[in-house]
């Protein structure tokens, strides 16, 4: 069969690429010239423009992009992708190891696996039967970002396991960090300079800018690199130690990190820290500490986790990176809960690959401490994503007969009165009308992790609250297409887009909304732990001290904010004014119906009764999960009208079939 054979030819000339790709990013030893290599890949070309119905995107001609995206789908991580407990110094260093052995009840030297902690960002890659199926970025550690096309671009990636000294397994999820070097950033900013165009901060940014764009073809033409470094789940091998497990993945083609090493105890790990403390700056990419990893993997299973991060593994971070510069003024800044921080506005240095021009003095206090003055000569340094600050003055280099610094008594934005509560380190603006917190709430309510409120930045909340359009966060559902495109600078277009982006929000979970509410000591995670607990904003608001305090992981402090926030009646209004506007704030039921509990769910077509997010949501509020492709792992395939090549592969795979009618009588 002619037919037939052409696939053959084509599956080898992909593989026999593959492996190339394979010897020169991942071995760095091409075995082949690179006008050798050029020739097959023409040759690979040229047959599949004549045989496109034998397309592949698991080819290496795919590797330089695919058609751009309206959006990413979301992936469901089969098993969390969890962060890690951090130690600053060797003692906490020390202590880690001091839990892992109380825990395993012994007094044995534990073996460590150490590794650089790599500056990137973190990413899942699933491969089903050996090939490259679908790549998500970490997200909130639950679910992630469907990145598969962009990082199909990565050449450090391959597309295909290599099979040889060690067969390839039936699945796998293989988790790692996308990173760009230190120099190919800084070429790529100088590029970027000369066009015009932003340059990123650092690295990281660029890495994570270049993975989270819906045209791949962009993601392809920037030099990004991986290394992995965990798994996730596997079917088809099993490892008994975390080092076998990196041992394996080159021997796959998957690129792991040269340095790491494996450690006979935890004073071993710290003499490994202090070595990379000194090769860090000769290093080609940016790293910000190592993470210390018990090699055994039946112990870390006993181990377990708490909370979001495992107890078998430590982030033992470097010392913030650190720069000398001037402080040409220092500036008073109000933030949303009236707190006035003293900000040093800088010359503009680089520390760390960032460059800054403003570091915090965080109080009255911290600034007579470190005395700093305008004109000064500091230190600054930067500590992975916190805001810069003024670590101290280089008094001999003090010229300029500034005198000290004093936080103004009266607010620089409202004019209102600014004072010290007792027991405070902080002075505070006490006028409840004060824009700037006005402005920072309303900035924090529609913010991407809390309403989602697309388009109401900065600019037009400076400019909503100055006119005096919104006086609070319930004034902005009543703001009309007119009076929005009365705005300076706003086209009809753009007062309509954010009319739709503010009923779009009016729909969202309790959790998001709470956050969104910034009430005191209340972040992302407590609002979801609140929203499961209470199941409505009801019943929450109702809720005494008491009852808060029964909840683990909540303390005095947090139980008595979020009382006070619901005993005051200004609140309370505003509550009743969003529900009014229509706010239809989802809740999640106390008692979750777990019917879909361990289901995984694809849908193909177009639905008929209802959006696919709707459905999506429905399936993950019963239990179930979504994915964006079918695999052997999924459940169900639902099919609509229209349905895509999804049900070849679902019918490929046993994978149950199931019409939208169907679904519907499942979830009730
Ligand atoms: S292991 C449960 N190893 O650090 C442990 N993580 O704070 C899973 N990271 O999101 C992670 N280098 O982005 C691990 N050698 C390394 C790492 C590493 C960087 C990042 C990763 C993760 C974060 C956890």
């Amino acid at each position: 069969m002619a037919e037939e054979s052409i696939r053959k030819q084509l599956e080898a000339l992909r593989k026999k690429i593959e492996y190339h790709n394979y010897c020169y990013y991942v071995l760095d030893a091409p075995d082949i010239s690179d006008a050798e290599y050029d020739q097959l890949m023409r040759e690979l070309e040229d047959l599949e423009k004549e045989h496109p119905e034998l397309y592949d995107p698991n080819s290496p001609t795919q590797r330089v992009g695919a058609p751009p995206l309206d959006v990413f789908e979301t992936v469901t991580h089969t098993i969390p992708m969890l962060s890690l407990a951090n130690a600053m110094d060797e003692t906490e260093a020390r202590e880690f190891d001091q839990r892992v052995k109380r825990f395993l009840g012994t007094h044995e030297e534990i073996e460590y696996v150490v590794e650089p902690k790599m500056d990137g960002l973190a990413v899942e890659l699933l491969y089903d039967e050996g090939k490259f199926a679908v790549g998500s970025t970490r997200g909130d550690g639950f679910t992630g970002e469907n990145i598969t096309q962009n990082l199909r671009t990565v050449k450090t990636i391959p597309l295909i396991l290599q099979e040889g000294e060690m067969p390839v397994p039936e699945l796998i999820e293989i988790r790692g960090e996308v990173y760009m070097e230190i120099e190919d950033f800084e070429v790529l900013n100088r590029r970027r300079e000369a066009l015009g165009e932003p340059v990123f901060a650092n690295p990281r940014n660029a890495a994570a800018g270049s993975l989270r764009q819906l045209d791949s073809k962009v993601t392809a033409s920037r030099p990004l690199k991986i290394f992995c470094y965990a798994m996730g789940t596997a079917r088809g091998v099993t490892f008994e130690t975390h080092w076998e497990f990196l041992q394996t993945l080159p021997k796959w083609g998957v690129r792991v990190n040269p340095v790491v090493r494996s450690c006979a105890g935890i004073e071993e790990a710290i003499a490994y820290y202090d070595e990379m403390t000194e090769k860090r700056e000769t290093l080609p990419y940016e790293i910000d500490g190592v993470v210390i990893k018990v090699n055994r993997l039946d112990l870390q299973a006993t181990l377990g986790q708490v909370s979001r991060s495992p107890r078998w593994a430590l982030a033992y971070k470097f010392p913030a990176h650190q720069a000398i510069t001037r402080v040409v003024n220092i500036i008073a800044s109000v933030g949303r809960t009236g707190v006035v921080t003293p900000v040093a506005e800088l010359e503009p240095v680089w520390v760390g690959g960032a460059r800054i021009s403003h570091a915090t003095l965080h109080n009255q206090d911290e600034v007579v401490r470190k005395d700093v003055r305008i004109g000064d000569t500091v230190v600054v340094q930067r500590a992975g994503d916190v805001i810069p600050e003024v670590v101290k003055v280089l008094k001999e280099r003090r010229t300029e007969e500034a005198g000290p610094y004093r936080i103004p008594e009266k607010c620089p934005v409202c004019g209102g009165d600014v004072v010290r509560l007792p027991g405070e380190a902080a002075h505070r603006c006490i006028s409840l009308s004060c824009p700037a917190q006005l402005k920072g709430s309303i900035r924090h309510f529609a913010s991407k992790r809390a309403m989602d409120i697309d388009g109401l930045g900065t600019k037009l909340v400076d400019q909503l609250v100055d006119q005096g359009l919104v006086t609070d966060i319930a004034d902005l559902y009543n703001l009309e297409r007119e009076s929005l495109a009365s705005l300076e600078r706003m086209a009809d277009k753009s007062a309509q887009n954010i009319c739709d982006a503010l009923n779009k929000s009016k729909k969202k979970p309790l959790a998001r909304f709470l956050y969104g509410l910034g009430i005191r000591h209340v972040g992302e995670h407590l609002s979801e732990l609140l929203a499961h607990e209470f199941g409505s904003l009801e019943r929450l608001s109702k809720s005494n001290e008491e009852e808060l305090m029964a909840i683990d992981e909540v303390g005095p402090e947090v139980a008595q904010s979020v009382a006070r926030f619901f005993q005051d009646p200004k609140n309370m209004e505003i509550l009743k004014r969003l529900k009014k506007a229509g706010l239809m704030i989802d809740e999640p039921s106390v008692a979750r119906l777990e019917k879909l509990e361990g289901k995984t769910f694809v849908f193909t077509g177009t639905l008929e009764s209802l959006r696919r997010d709707e459905a999506r949501d429905l399936v993950e509020s019963l239990g179930g999960r979504t994915a964006s492709s079918v695999s052997k792992r999924v459940d169900y395939l639902v099919v609509g009208v229209d349905p895509g090549s999804k049900v070849d592969r679902a019918r490929e795979f046993g994978v149950q079939i199931v019409t939208e009618e169907e679904f519907k009588k499942m979830i009730g």
